[in-house]
C-alpha cells in the first residue's frame, strides 16, 4: 500500500490488525507505542483525513466515514484495554500485597544504655540522694595538676602508682585517676563547704589483662568543710555501699597508702559471691576492694584554697567498671570497650 492510494478496505484491514496487536499487549509502555503506530500524525488513518481535500469527490466521503469510523473503534478499544490492564494492575497488587492484620506487630530495634553509663548513672543518683553535686573535670590533664598539687612530686617514687600516658602538648598527660578534678573543683569553689562527686574516663599506659584496662572510668569522691572526721567518711562510704549493695553488705576498712590523703585506707566489701567463705573470685580472700578512700591531705586542701588549719576533708576514688564486673559476675574488663554487641544487649 503507497501512501497515495489509501482505501477504504486499507483502513479496514489496518483495523483488524490494530485490534489484533492491541490484544496481546499487557503493558501501559506498550500501549504508548501501539498509540503512536495506529493513531499517531504519521499514521494511515491520520493520513488519510489529511488527504481527504486532494481525494476524487466521488469516493471523498466514503473515505471520510470510514476514517472516521476506524479512528473511533482504535480510540475506544485503546481505552477500554488501558482501563482492563489499570484493573489487572489493582487485582494482582491486592492479591499479593495483601495485609494480614491480625499478625502480631514487630517490635523496633532499640538502643539501650551503655552498662556502664547506667553504673555511673546509679552511683549518681545514690550520692545526689546524699546530697552531693556531680561535677566533669577534664581528661587531658596538667601533670601538675595529675601529680604535683596530688602531693605527688616528680621523681617522687610514688608516681610509679601510675603509668602515664603523655600528650604532645608540654606538661600534659590523659589523667591517670579522676583526682585532679579534687583541686579544680576546691579552687572553683574555696571557701565553701564542698560535697562532689568526679565521675570520668582515666587513661594509664598499663599492660592489658582481665582485671586493668588503658582506659576506665573513676568516681571521685570529695568532702570538705570545718571539722569533717574520718567518721563522716566512714558513714558516708558504708552508707553508698549498703544504698548499691543492699542493707545487709558487710564491709570493712583496711589501712593503705595515698600520697594525697592522711591516713589513707581502701574498702571492701564482703564477696557476694562466695559469703565471705572464699572463691576464685575474691582470690580465696573473702572480700573484694571497691575503692580507695582517706582524710584528704594538708597540702591538698593547701593547694585547693583551704586553710587545713581551718578546714579537713575526706575523699574517695572507685572504679565503676569493678563494681559492674562484681554486681554482675562479668570476667573480664576488656569487654566494656570493644563494643561487642553480644555482651552490650545484655544490659538492658
Ligand atoms: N586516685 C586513686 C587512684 O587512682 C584513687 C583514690 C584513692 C582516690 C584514695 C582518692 C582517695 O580520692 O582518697 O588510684
Amino acid at each position: 500500500m503507497t501512501e497515495k492510494n489509501i482505501l477504504p478496505a486499507d483502513l479496514e484491514a489496518l483495523k483488524d490488525e490494530a485490534l489484533a496487536a492491541l490484544g496481546k499487549l499487557a503493558a501501559e509502555s506498550d500501549l504508548a507505542a501501539w498509540k503512536m503506530h495506529f493513531l499517531g500524525k504519521t499514521s494511515p488513518v491520520m493520513q488519510a483525513f489529511a488527504r481527504l481535500p486532494q481525494l476524487p469527490a466521488d469516493i471523498r466521503p466514503e473515505m471520510g466515514r470510514k476514517a472516521n469510523q476506524v479512528k473511533q473503534t482504535l480510540e475506544a478499544a485503546l481505552n477500554a484495554h488501558m482501563e482492563k490492564i489499570a484493573q489487572e494492575l489493582v487485582a494482582h497488587a491486592l492479591e499479593s500485597e495483601s495485609l494480614d492484620v491480625t499478625l502480631p506487630g514487630r517490635k523496633p530495634r532499640t538502643g539501650r544504655l551503655h552498662p556502664q553509663t547506667q553504673t555511673l548513672r546509679e552511683i549518681s543518683r545514690i550520692f545526689g540522694d546524699m546530697g552531693f553535686q556531680v561535677y566533669h573535670s577534664r581528661e587531658v590533664e596538667l601533670d601538675e595538676f595529675n601529680f604535683e598539687l596530688l602531693n605527688i612530686p616528680a621523681h617522687h617514687p610514688a608516681r610509679d602508682l601510675w603509668d602515664t600516658y603523655h600528650v604532645n602538648i608540654p606538661g600534659a598527660v590523659l589523667r591517670t585517676h579522676t583526682s585532679p578534678g579534687q583541686i579544680r573543683y576546691m579552687r572553683e569553689h574555696a571557701p565553701e563547704p564542698i560535697r562532689v562527686i568526679l565521675p570520668g574516663m582515666c587513661y594509664r599506659y598499663e599492660q592489658v589483662t582481665t582485671r586493668a584496662e588503658t582506659q576506665f572510668n573513676q568516681v571521685e569522691v570529695l568532702v570538705v568543710g570545718k571539722g569533717i572526721t574520718f567518721g563522716d567518711l566512714k558513714g558516708t562510704l558504708i552508707d553508698f555501699a549498703r544504698r548499691l549493695y543492699g542493707e545487709k553488705v558487710k564491709t570493712r576498712l583496711r589501712p593503705s597508702y595515698f600520697p594525697f590523703t592522711e591516713p589513707s585506707a581502701e574498702m571492701d566489701v564482703e564477696c557476694f559471691i562466695c559469703g565471705g567463705d572464699g572463691c576464685r573470685v575474691c582470690k580465696n580472700n573473702g572480700w573484694l576492694e571497691i575503692l580507695g578512700c582517706g582524710m584528704v591531705h594538708p597540702t591538698v586542701l593547701q593547694n585547693g584554697g583551704y586553710d587545713p588549719a581551718v578546714y579537713s576533708g575526706f575523699a574517695a576514688g572507685m572504679g565503676p567498671e569493678r563494681i559492674s564486673m562484681l554486681r554482675n559476675h562479668i570476667e573480664d574488663i576488656r569487654y566494656f570497650w570493644t563494643n561487642d554487641i553480644r555482651f552490650l544487649e545484655q544490659f538492658s
